[in-house]
């Protein structure tokens, strides 16, 4: 090497010693027998709402589309089939006051025996499997006596037949006919053929067909796989039905419970807010059938061992659209909603609401213990309807407690006037939300740590870090949203003693069907993934311990220390310690846990992590595991753990005390 070339090189070698720290090992103190705080069992929830097609087209499993006629286009989702000459018409037939909650029926003539017939498309195509059972059912009558036939074709996205059964209608009462088709395929985008055989007119309502294998088989139920990634979080609680789905667009669109339960043929259909919210992300097939309604979601939540949380309107529509509200005087048939719903979940079946309860199939309590007043209100107008709601439920049922909008800024002057007055009232539980960018998440890991203790109780109620703008249907579900959410809960779980819930939002998203981005599991007709979102609540909720212990490194909490963020909870049934850390540098850390306490010295440890080089990758249907926890070993000498973080992770380690 010439001279001046290696004077340069050894400058270089010299620049780099001094300027690449060390690999420094990070010692972390953990306190095992100074308890901080009870992590309640509703610690981490689901959000569940109708956006994205989360219930119709999703968690509920009918597969026709405007089964009933009541779309504001009668015939949306359906079109005429014809083969050659045919001589068939239809005719939507109101009956108005005579079945006031689903009007329409569709009357058929068919002239040409066989050649006429009807298709539904489903939600964006039906999800059919090969050797699954389907079942077809229809409310049905004939006219004059017609002999009907209905040929029932399940076809591909080629149009050849992959299953077929029939009914035949009669009589001129109004009755309920059912028959099984089995799929000799498996198809995203099949749909559903009704062939008319026959000459005359019949009638028919409440089209439908569900998969057979539906959540427990439960006869028109919910889909089994998204149920059972639910399942799999373990969740503490379930919020239902939403969101500004619970405000609606104004008032006369707001979601009220009492028409969703009964018999699903009664419920009353409404257009969905969302149909319309996002000119980029039109939906305008976009309803609420309400076969999921109220009692299936108290049954959801008692199947996967959830509280349920039900959120009702509080007398105002959405604030982002009409602000239209109910005058404070007139908030009685609100107000008896919400007490009549409480008596629906927890009532004697000798109440009204219990034995309707009870005749839907449960005659058991749901055991209610919270609900939501208004969604994401702001201003005088929610405190002045909530002061009416709150005493009149508080009168009644003293033990149920009330969760508070704070509306939709988690700061700012919206945020300030509900938190000032909301406190000052003695609210039990104020909801907060948060969609911000992933920086936002990480500044704020230490929000709660100078919060007032002895105030309301905190709901982090809808959050997700946005690394595009909010919700401009850019921003995906990446391994940088996933990563400050995780930084972010270990501040939620150090401060559990007042936030006692949280839940990422939205819940669900189908590909070809969604609104609102990002969302914690996406799906299509037949499959379905969790995205690196969805894993770190998993991994929160699956490892949620009783109770907070003191975690720290140079004497102070770890909200951003050296890019690091740790809460540590004891699980006693399992008298282990959970450490929860995230490492968002680009380079491995090294740690040395040291636990101060009772324990063995050498005890068993497991660490689980969740990691990406990449901070823009994403779990897909290609890759639905491309971010998933990986088991890595952990062990534990003389009561200290040392181990590595690499760059860009979330851990969890379990030590067996
Ligand atoms: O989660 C999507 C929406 O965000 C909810 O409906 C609403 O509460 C919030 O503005």
């Amino acid at each position: 090497m010439e001279p001046n070339k290696r004077f340069f090189f050894s400058l270089l070698l010299l620049f780099t010693a001094l300027y690449t720290p060390a690999q420094t090992t990070h010692t972390i103190q953990v306190q095992l027998n100074e308890p901080r705080a009870t992590i309640r069992p509703t610690m981490w929830g689901v959000f569940f709402e109708d956006i994205n097609l989360a219930a119709d087209g999703g968690l509920y499993a009918e597969l026709v589309k405007n089964r009933s006629f009541e779309f504001n286009v009668p015939l949306m989702g359906w079109k005429e089939q014809k083969k050659g000459s045919t001589g068939g018409s239809l005719l939507v037939i109101n009956r108005g006051k005579e079945k006031e909650n689903n009007p329409r029926f569709l009357r058929v003539k068919n002239a040409v025996t066989g050649n006429y017939g009807l298709s539904n498309e489903g939600f964006r195509g039906m999800g059919v499997e090969k050797n699954k059972y389907y079942d077809f059912s229809v409310i049905a009558r004939s006219v004059k006596d017609a002999k009907i036939k209905m040929r029932i074709e399940l076809v591909n996205a080629k149009g050849e037949v992959i299953g077929s059964t029939s009914v035949e209608p009669s009589g001129a009462a109004w009755k309920k006919y059912k028959a099984a088709l089995l799929s000799n395929g498996t198809d995203q985008k099949a749909q559903l053929n009704i062939w008319f055989e026959g000459k005359g007119e019949v009638d028919l309502d409440m089209v439908s067909l569900f998969p057979r294998d539906t959540w427990k088989n439960r006869p028109g139920g919910l889909r089994a796989d998204l149920v059972q990634l639910l399942a799999d979080l373990k969740p503490g609680f379930v919020r239902f039905p939403g969101g500004c789905i619970v405000e609606g667009r104004d008032l006369a669109n707001r979601y009220q419970w009492k028409k969703t339960v009964g018999n699903v043929e009664d419920r009353e259909l409404i257009i969905n807010r969302w149909n319309t919210e996002f000119a980029n992300r039109s939906a305008p097939d976009y309803f609420q059938s309400f076969g999921l309604g109220f009692y299936e979601y108290f049954l959801l939540s008692e199947d996967i061992g959830a509280t349920p949380l039900p959120i009702l309107n509080c007398g105002m529509a959405c604030q982002f659209n009409t602000s239209e509200v109910v005058p404070a005087d007139q908030l009685d048939p609100y107000i008896q909603d919400a007490l009549d719903l409480i008596e629906f979940a927890n009532g004697p079946v000798s109440t009204k609401w219990g034995k309707l309860r009870a005749a839907m199939g449960h005659p058991s309590p749901f055991n209610l213990k919270m609900i939501g007043v208004g969604n994401e209100q702001w201003g005088p107008q929610y405190v002045e309807r909530y002061t009416v709601f709150a005493k009149a439920i508080k009168q009644k049922y003293p033990s149920i407690q009330l969760v508070n909008s704070t509306g939709p800024y988690s700061d700012g002057e919206l945020f300030n006037f509900l938190n000032d007055t909301l406190r000052k009232m003695n609210a039990d539980i104020l909801d907060e939300h948060y969609y911000k960018p992933p920086e936002w998440f990480l500044k704020n890991a230490a929000r709660y740590d100078t919060y007032d203790r002895s105030g309301p109780k905190i709901f982090a109620g809808e959050y997700a870090a946005h690394s595009v703008g909010i919700p401009n249907g850019k921003t995906k579900n990446n391994w940088r949203s996933a990563l400050a959410e995780a930084a972010f809960m270990t501040g939620l779980e150090r401060n559990a003693d007042i936030v006692n819930m949280a839940s990422y939002a939205p819940l669900f998203a189908h590909v070809d069907g969604w609104q609102w981005s990002p969302d914690l599991i996406w799906f299509d007709n037949l499959q379905s993934y969790g995205t690196p979102n969805y894993y770190v609540q998993k991994m929160f909720s699956n490892n949620r311990g009783t109770t907070v212990v003191p975690i720290q490194m140079n004497n102070a909490v770890i909200a951003g220390q050296d890019s690091l963020y740790a809460s540590a909870c004891i699980d006693k049934p399992r008298n282990e310690l959970i450490i929860k850390i995230a490492n968002t540098f680009h380079q491995t850390k090294r740690i040395s846990f040291v636990m101060n306490g009772s324990m063995d010295q050498n005890a068993k440890a497991t660490m689980q992590v969740l990691r990406n080089d990449e901070m823009n990758a994403v779990n897909s249907f290609e890759q639905p595991t491309l971010i998933v926890p990986v088991n890595k070993d952990a062990e534990v000498k003389n009561k200290t753990l040392n181990t590595e973080l690499p760059p860009y992770s979330f851990s969890v380690i379990r030590v067996k005390l």
